[in-house]
């Protein structure tokens, strides 16, 4: 059967107290409107239309690309309000429109679907939910076991206050007598608004079959009004990650301080320390371990590899038996074979470091292909951009880098070559041969060092 989604996502959100539309700020990395768009993609609807208003031109660019098809609201005038204006752009032949919540971002594809299949393009169907605490959400009135209406907290008497089931922000209502309820809304109510849960009241009038149903699961429809409710949100979301990767097999120092910002795909005997974050696309093969503190972003560690604390990964490879940090920072493009080692104040970036290669302090490697068992001294650095392009360092198998050394690139250090350390090396150094570029020792003879004049008196 086709069906139509609508997300409202016009609203300022002026309990966030932030410049930023609320539907753009971010659960787990994501916006708050990419979730509701995700989890309502797999329903395959032949229209999705946004409902935009406040920060529109930012809210449309997110969703450029989605397929989806945004519609303006000027001004804001409530979601009864917003939904009119989606009216225009619904196809007639979903017979069931899907109403998605733009700040109710954890809605589950499963749920909503049950939602629509409720509904079933003759009644109008309810998502509820009972919460301990329902303060600002609109109160479900039932009449027995039959709802009657949906009274907006503003609203209620302190008896309705007292009703713990609330209205989700999510409905799924027949497309035609939808179109027909909410441009027959009025905003006589405690904020002049046109209230979409006034309908509930009109269907019941009409003899039109309102059913609802309860969200087995209240953090799928908990919806984000405040910083303080974006961080709940975060916190159970974050939990439950981590619960999913535990129950796989992920040893987790503690759930409660993990960060998955993407997708982590874990291998057997995992081990994550306390305060990792995880972003874009992570994989740890098996047995790797994450110190505490790491930050990860789009990167493939192998089996065995251990990454020390306050470690920074973005977009790089790390092979299976390396050892990489504390305070290392591997940058795109960085590609560590097997065993190599990278220690504290090492930056690496678009290189590709062979098995068994060491840089073990305090060092820079640029755009540069080192050979295996290279060992590259504390402080040395690939001088790789001349101020208009960037130049490659070739550094040869076993070849050994001295200390505070610059190889300005373009330059080739030969396999086995060792280069003195303090070099500063401008052309290739032959393999296999000791090459010095720095300033002979000498010593003075009889030299004196500068005396203090005598105090006087
Ligand atoms: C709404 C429901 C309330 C429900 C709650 C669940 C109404 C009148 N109330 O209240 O019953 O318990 O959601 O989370 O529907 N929006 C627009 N245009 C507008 C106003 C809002 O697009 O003119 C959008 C917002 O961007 C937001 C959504 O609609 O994504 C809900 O608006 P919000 O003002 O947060 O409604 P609530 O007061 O939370
Ligand atoms: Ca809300």
């Amino acid at each position: 059967m086709a069906l139509n989604v609508v997300i409202m996502a016009a609203g300022k959100g002026t309990r966030m107290k932030s410049a930023q539309p609320k539907v753009l700020h971010r659960l787990a990395g994501t916006t708050l409107l990419q979730h509701v768009l995700a989890a309502a993609a797999p329903l395959a609807a032949g229209r999705t239309v946004i409902v935009t208003g406040h920060g529109a031109d930012a809210v449309e660019a997110s969703v450029a690309g989605s397929g989806a098809l945004c519609v303006r609201q000027q001004p804001q005038l409530g979601t009864g309000h917003a939904v009119q204006q989606a009216v225009p752009a619904l196809d007639g032949a979903g017979e069931t429109t899907l109403v998605l919540n733009g700040d109710v971002p954890l809605i589950r594809t499963e749920t909503a679907a049950a939602l629509v299949a409720a509904c079933g393009g003759t009644r109008l169907a309810l998502l509820t939910v009972e919460l301990a605490d329902p303060g600002g959400y609109g109160r479900i009135v039932r009449e027995g076991d039959a709802v009657r209406a949906i009274v907006e907290h503003k609203d209620a008497s302190a008896a309705q206050r007292a009703l713990r089931e609330v209205y989700t922000g999510i409905m799924a209502a027949p497309t035609r007598l939808l179109a027909g309820w909410v441009m027959a809304l009025n905003n006589d109510n405690a904020q002049r608004e046109y209230y979409l849960t006034d309908i509930v009241a009109m269907a019941v009038a009409e003899g039109v079959p309102v059913v609802a149903s309860r969200a087995a699961d209240e953090t799928e429809v908990l919806g984000v009004n405040s910083p303080a409710q974006l961080a709940e949100l975060e916190r159970r979301l974050q939990r439950a990650r981590a619960e999913a990767l535990m129950e796989a097999g992920v040893r987790l120092a503690d759930p409660a301080r993990f960060d998955l910002r993407g997708t982590l795909e874990c291998g057997s005997d995992v081990e994550i320390d306390v305060n990792c974050i995880f972003e874009g696309d992570v994989q740890l093969a098996d047995g790797a371990r994450i110190g505490a503190h790491c930050v990860i972003r789009d990167a493939r560690i192998g089996a065995g590899a251990v990454i020390h604390p306050f470690t920074h990964i973005e977009g790089a490879v790390v092979g299976p038996g390396a050892l990489v940090g504390p305070y290392a920072r591997l940058r795109p493009g960085a590609e560590l074979g097997r065993d190599v080692h990278i220690g504290n104040f090492v930056e690496v970036k678009n290189s590709r470091l062979a098995a068994g290669a060491k840089a073990n302090h305090l060092a820079y490697l640029g755009d540069a292909t080192v050979g295996e068992r290279v060992n590259y001294g504390a402080g040395s650095i690939t001088a790789n951009y001349d101020g208009a392009n960037k130049h490659r360092t070739v550094i040869g198998a076993d070849a050994h880098i001295g200390s505070n050394c610059v190889l300005v690139a373009p330059v080739t250090i030969g396999a086995g070559a060792t280069i003195g350390g303090g070099s500063t090396v401008c052309r290739d150094a032959p393999a296999g041969q000791l090459t010095l570029a720095r300033a002979r020792q000498v010593t003075l003879e009889g030299w004196q060092r500068p005396k203090k004049p005598a105090k006087k008196g």
